[in-house]
């Protein structure tokens, strides 16, 4: 066994037990801009702190339509329960400006886990710093 694979972590294991953290599927059409639509979906990201609540970030790349595609980078509302103990999170905003236009979103990911006990544990998180450099190392990647 090389010297360092000792300190490699298995594959699937996270640090700071992110892979614990729920997240979120999304899937909706970009609303008309320029006579076109595109698609996003995919995952959220682990859910993070955000006041009472929880929020999570969603970054994807739009469908490619005639040429371009866009970018939708936003941070989602907080949760809300639904009637079965889930919860689910309402997003809206735009993506970027390609091809001289760019599209408004709305919609709502797709249900996640009852976060109840979940948020107990956010009492001890926080938001992640702005500046990605400045957040606190927990060991080599
Ligand atoms: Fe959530
Ligand atoms: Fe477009």
């Amino acid at each position: 066994m090389p010297e360092n694979e000792a300190h490699r972590r298995p594959p699937g294991e996270d640090r700071e037990d992110r892979h614990m953290v729920h997240v979120h599927v999304f899937d909706t059409l970009a609303l008309v801009a320029e006579d076109h639509q595109h698609i996003i979906q995919g995952v959220t990201g682990p859910a993070r702190a955000a006041g009472q609540s929880h929020v999570h970030r969603i970054r994807v790349r739009t469908s490619y339509y005639d040429g371009h595609w866009h970018w939708f980078d936003i941070i989602t509302g907080p949760a809300v329960e639904t009637m079965d103990g889930g919860h689910v999170h309402p997003y809206e905003g735009e993506t970027s400006y390609d091809d001289g236009h760019s599209h408004d979103v709305a919609d709502t990911t797709a249900q996640g886990p009852d976060c109840r006990e979940e948020d107990e544990d956010f009492d001890e998180m926080t938001l992640p710093p702005s500046n990605p450099k400045s957040k606190p190392k927990s060991g080599k990647r």
